[in-house]
């Protein structure tokens, strides 16, 4: 859908607010905690951003983005190009990282710009009364955001692991400390989703959510392997150097997709038959077993040839 770039506001030192709102003045679409959309900005470049407001706020959907050094060119982007009165194109709010409302302890854990996804989950939280806590580490002080709005929960709590006795986050003694029928949620860097990962293993699996908003994925390129889909009837050969979505997209297949390096769910494809090598951080392990559904941005194949529900 089209919406206007209505304000933007400095949130921290790389990080701006973009508060977006319908074209015709209605409503936005209702949207869960944890939920984000995809932005498309530009032709072959989506990226992913977590909704930040209170659910509640229906007249605009605010998002925050860190003008990452280390760009692929998403944050950059919005940063460099993006102005107040533009029409850019968003889709409608997806969520990967939804919320346990009935749990009866929450426990939020966000690195860096991983806030995001936690505010519109403490206001659905605070609105229900339930019982919850954040722990968030930022660098430093000047580098994160959102620190006057977690002001007014004494259940937020900061750490600056990047200065002059600052603390870091213990993540072992917080695992250890949390009561058993918590729920845990998790968004960060990939070092620290992956301590998460470890730490909280003898959990129920459903306890635990984690959302990636980017990861090192090593994408499969090896090539090697034919790609048949069964709806088309086309048959394309994954050559070496390309991914499974760079041969699809190359025969002309129109397929969706966004973050491009397995955490998004945006590319999933139904696997009718073969063995995926599954590269991404979307799918749960029980998933990724069944060989049922493959990334197709980042993964590829373990048989010579994968049948594809496209
Ligand atoms: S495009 Fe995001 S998981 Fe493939």
């Amino acid at each position: 859908m089209k919406v206007r770039i209505k304000k933007i506001e400095w949130e921290a030192d790389g990080i701006n607010s973009y508060f977006l709102t319908s074209l015709d003045g209605q409503d936005m679409p209702a949207f869960e905690p944890g939920a984000h959309v995809d932005v498309e900005l530009k032709p072959g470049l989506t990226r992913s951003y977590s909704l930040v407001n209170d659910p509640k706020q229906r007249s605009y959907y605010e998002i925050a983005v860190h003008h990452a050094i280390d760009s692929r060119g998403g944050s950059r982007h919005i940063h460099e190009v993006w102005r107040v009165g533009e029409v850019v194109e968003i889709s409608v709010p997806k969520n990967n990282f939804p919320m346990n409302e009935d749990a009866p302890h929450t426990v939020l854990i966000a690195g860096g710009i991983g806030i995001t996804p936690m505010l519109p989950m403490i206001a659905r939280l605070e609105e229900l009364g339930r019982s919850w806590e954040l722990h968030y580490v930022a660098a430093t002080p000047e580098r994160a955001a959102y620190v006057g709005r977690l002001a007014a929960y004494p259940a937020a709590k900061i750490v600056f692991d990047g200065i002059e006795g600052g603390a870091k986050l213990d993540l072992a003694a917080l695992s250890e400390s949390t009561r058993e029928d918590a729920h845990l949620y998790c968004c960060g860097p990939g070092g620290m989703l992956d301590a998460f990962v470890a730490l909280t293993k003898g959990r129920p699996a459903d306890h635990i959510h984690i959302e990636y908003f980017s990861a090192e994925t090593e994408l499969a390129t090896e090539g090697g392997y034919s790609l048949e889909l069964t709806r088309s009837g086309k048959t394309i050969q994954v050559a070496e150097g390309e991914t499974m979505l760079d041969a699809l997209l190359s025969a002309g297949v129109d397929i969706g997709f966004a973050c491009s390096e397995g955490v998004c769910g945006t590319c999933q494809v139904k696997v009718l038959d073969g063995v995926p090598d599954h590269r991404d951080h979307f799918l749960t392990d029980a998933e990724k077993a069944a060989n049922s559904s493959v990334m197709v941005c980042c993964s590829g194949s373990n048989s010579a040839k994968l049948v594809l529900d496209l």
